[in-house]
């Protein structure tokens, strides 16, 4: 492509046009895109890579999302609740690993006993870790009031992923009805980080329908929103899932994989200081999926923490890697991974969004 460079300089101020030429540069060209955006994160945030550990505790879920393989009308997922101790031993585990972080992940309930239950683990996860953890939440749409509670004891990240920026598109990926609704989903992403928590979003990359034009408003909308974090990776369709039925439609694996990579490449490019994940779906098409993302431009990573015996069953899509594993061989399995990009882990650091740093110094 004529003048990339000179594109790729303008960051921040990349236009949506330059957006799109980029995502739709053939294999063969990405290399330029890719040199640069190590560069940028070199500069930006180092070769720092920091762990979350992944607590998925419960898969039931009160909504019904067409692509998600834990949505509440799939009969053929087997439901699972941890106990209270159960997750409060990993978040142990996680401390006593020197992770500094864990991220709480569930299917979607909303209710006052649920909202008390989380209250209830954030000040016991404080209590038995000396205030040494930061808990990110990733438990859905939630009322401002709640989200302020669980800030208030102890919670102070939050990813709630957008899906896709695309109103319509969201539409066609949602059941029709007021528990998904785009409006609402926007407005609790507002008040997360009104709140005052480090707010993270996301996109799915290849989704049925979806335009090279969508994909590249989605990096608009998170440079705008100002988010401090991202995760996302592409989308795999789950056999089990009204969305399986537009399979046809999907871009190959291997192209989804790809597209992944740019838009984590041009997310460095456009926010160089947020902390970007290297998702785990990357790693359901390419063995070193997460390697590769953490390469161009992904600084965080999640180890998935969550007991054994439950992982099988926290299935969002086909081919979820790393469910036979215990806790221990993902920490070492990722350790000696993240070796290998040249990167190391900041073991016992907290890792906060850089670009959250800033914006609250200002
Ligand atoms: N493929 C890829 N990602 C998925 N997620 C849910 N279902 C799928 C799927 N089939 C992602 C969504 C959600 C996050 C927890 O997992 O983006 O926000
Ligand atoms: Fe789980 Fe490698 S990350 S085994």
């Amino acid at each position: 492509m004529q003048g990339m460079e000179q594109i790729l300089q303008k960051g921040a101020a990349m236009s949506h046009n330059d957006l799109v030429r980029l995502l739709a540069l053939p294999k063969d060209e990405s290399k330029v895109l890719f040199d640069y955006s190590r560069k940028v994160k070199e500069e930006a945030v180092g070769s720092r890579v920091y762990f979350r550990g992944l607590i998925e505790f419960s898969n039931i879920c009160a909504k019904d999302c067409l692509y998600c393989g834990i949505r509440r009308s799939n009969i053929h997922t087997a439901r699972y609740n941890l106990t209270d101790e159960e997750i409060l031993q990993a978040a142990r585990y996680a401390w006593e690993q020197n992770y500094a972080s864990i991220v709480l992940q569930a299917g979607e309930l909303f209710s006052e006993a649920f909202s008390k239950r989380i209250e209830g683990l954030l000040r016991k996860i404080h209590q038995q870790t000396q205030g040494n953890l930061r808990v990110t939440l990733s438990l859905g749409e939630q009322s401002e009031d709640t989200y302020q509670r669980w800030f208030d004891a102890g919670a102070h990240r939050y990813l709630l992923r957008i899906e896709t920026s695309n109103p319509e598109l969201y539409h066609r990926i949602h059941p029709s009805d007021a528990l998904h609704s785009y409006a609402i989903r926007l407005k609790a992403l507002e008040s997360l980080r009104k709140v005052g928590y480090q707010t993270g979003t996301g996109v799915m990359i290849g989704l049925p329908f979806q335009t090279l034009e969508d994909l590249a408003n989605d990096l608009i909308f998170m440079r705008d929103f100002g988010i401090d974090m991202v995760g996302m990776g592409p989308y795999l369709e789950h056999e089990h899932t009204p969305l399986y039925d537009e399979r046809g439609r999907l871009w190959p694996m291997m192209d989804r994989f790809d597209m992944a990579l740019k838009m984590i490449a041009l997310l460095r490019i456009s926010m160089p200081k947020i902390n970007i994940a290297a998702a785990t779906a990357l790693q359901a098409i390419d063995k070193m999926g997460r390697e590769k993302a953490i390469r161009i431009g992904a600084n965080v990573i999640m180890p998935n923490i969550t007991p054994g015996s439950y992982r099988n069953s926290y299935k969002l899509y086909d081919n979820k890697p790393c469910t036979d594993e215990n806790a221990e061989d993902c920490t070492n399995c990722l350790q000696a991974r993240v070796g290998m990009t040249g990167n190391s882990i900041g073991f016992g650091e907290w890792g906060d969004s850089g670009y959250y740093r800033e914006r609250n110094l200002i």
